[in-house]
């Protein structure tokens, strides 16, 4: 029931809702999350002293309010903060000054964006429930679906379990590599609507890694952790602060989400049929933000896979373009940052903003990162692909500080044009809000990192 609220809520944010009936009592849910949501967003801006917070721009194209997607009125942030120079001014020149400066930035998006992760939060216990043998696209797999049990001792009145399913090769000989993706739950019973006109038929990308030897694994956020603010209380962020409202500095969904990714490695870590030295991450959208917190966070995932995370992900957070820091910080998507991250939204503005996008892709350094955005025209500028492009551009000096490559140019590619050559990649498909089209490319250029034994 917990999750069907969430993924009707998430439905609703992305529109799909006149498409779906509510039965009275999933609408009765959704108003009491609203209500509590509510609730739990006045409680914090009255911890963080602020009346109000500015509105943000309409996703509606059509709305008088709707956000800009012209790049000419763009206006063009005077100054993003620097990676490569500390906040007493010194210039970072070497590889050992990177990871003191790293340091710094980490405490800004900790602080002020994603908030922290606790210093003690509960071990989790992972169980194998099942092990069934299936077909995929075609190809013999195994497919366990493995439980993690968090420890509750300290607040029994909250269960948190982590839901995850591990598929690898039937006829694999040795551990495999293997592809996490965050992913979002239908109902049983939901049809998801037609692709929009536009989007190439593509292979799903389950036999694709399938295909190549590959294993993958599915995992829910949103069993651990809530879509909604009203969840803030419960969850992995409710077990940790004893069922109480968050601090303005305690970690967001992104945070909690991207910890549960960790504690999904740790289980592959002892898994035979996983090589966990070779996994990598991906989520699109909200868990494309959850898949770059997670890569720039854990340092053993040896690649990301970055889908339309826009705004909050892999997008620059002072570009007027599409989706913008005030709806971020409205009550529908606050529960994904710290509460902090609320200030930004009056009185301060995103240009206060200590970090920005770019630092948090710099954190990933050295490791490759695939920056991915579907087509303007079938996927809407909400997600701002060039602001996705430009947080490639400017995590670049950092990349080639570590020895790394770059994207290779400031100029932003025509669509279908990947740009490959480097440890930090980006590639517009012709699709719409999906990672889809992008797999194959992806996957080509993962070779390069990620090998089989
Ligand atoms: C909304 C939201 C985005 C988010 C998206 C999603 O559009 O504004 O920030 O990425 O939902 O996760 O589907």
């Amino acid at each position: 029931m917990k999750i069907v609220a969430s993924f009707l809520l998430t439905m609703c944010m992305l529109d799909v809702c006149a498409q779906w009936k509510l039965t009275p009592a999933q609408a009765a849910r959704r108003d009491s999350i609203n209500r509590i949501t509510e609730q739990d967003y006045r409680q914090m801006l009255g911890q963080l002293h602020i009346d109000s917070t500015r509105r943000g721009p309409s996703g509606n194209p059509q709305a008088p309010n709707a956000a800009n997607v012209d790049e000419a009125k763009a206006t063009p942030y005077t100054t993003l903060p620097d990676p490569l120079i500390f906040k007493n001014g010194k210039k970072v020149t070497t590889p050992a000054l990177w990871q003191k400066r790293r340091a710094e930035i980490v405490e800004d998006f900790d602080r002020e964006v994603y908030g922290r992760m606790p210093t003690h939060v509960p071990k989790v216990r992972w169980e194998v429930v099942s092990t069934v043998n299936e077909t995929v696209g075609g190809v013999a797999a195994i497919t366990k679906k493995v439980v993690g049990h968090v420890d509750n001792a300290s607040y029994p009145a909250l269960s948190v379990a982590i839901d995850l399913t591990v598929t690898t090769p039937a006829e694999s000989k040795g551990p495999v590599p293997l592809m996490m993706e965050f992913s979002f739950i239908f109902p049983p019973g939901f049809q998801p609507p037609p692709p929009p006109p536009g989007t190439p038929v593509v292979v799903d990308w389950k036999q694709q890694v399938l295909e190549k030897g590959w294993g993958y694994a599915v995992l829910i956020p949103t069993s651990y952790q809530a879509d909604n603010g009203a969840g803030l209380t419960q969850g992995i962020i409710g077990l940790t602060n004893q069922g109480q409202p968050r601090k303005p500095d305690d970690w967001g969904a992104l945070r909690a989400w991207a910890w549960g990714a960790s504690r999904a490695l740790d289980y592959l870590e002892t898994d035979k049929a996983v090589d966990a030295k070779q996994v990598g991450i991906e989520g699109l959208s909200r868990y494309g933000k959850a898949t770059i917190v997670t890569m720039a966070y854990d340092p053993r995932f040896v690649i990301a896979f970055v889908g339309s995370s826009g705004a909050g992900g892999t997008k620059i957070l002072r570009r007027v373009f599409g989706e913008q820091v005030e709806n971020l910080a409205g009550s529908g998507e606050y529960h994904w940052f710290a509460g902090n991250f609320i200030k930004y939204a009056g009185p301060l503005t995103p240009n206060d903003l200590p970090v920005d996008a770019h630092e948090l892709v710099a954190l990933c350094a050295p490791r490759p990162v695939f920056i991915s955005v579907g087509s303007p025209t079938v996927e809407g500028q909400w997600v701002d692909a060039r602001g996705m492009f430009l947080t490639g551009v400017h995590a670049g000096p950092v990349y080639t500080l570590l020895g790394k490559k770059d994207l290779g140019t400031l100029v932003f590619p025509p669509q279908e044009t990947g740009l490959l050559s480097g440890e930090l990649a980006f590639r517009q498909h012709a699709g719409g809000h999906t990672t889809a089209p992008n797999w194959a490319t992806f996957l080509r250029y993962a070779d390069r990192y990620v090998k089989k034994k």
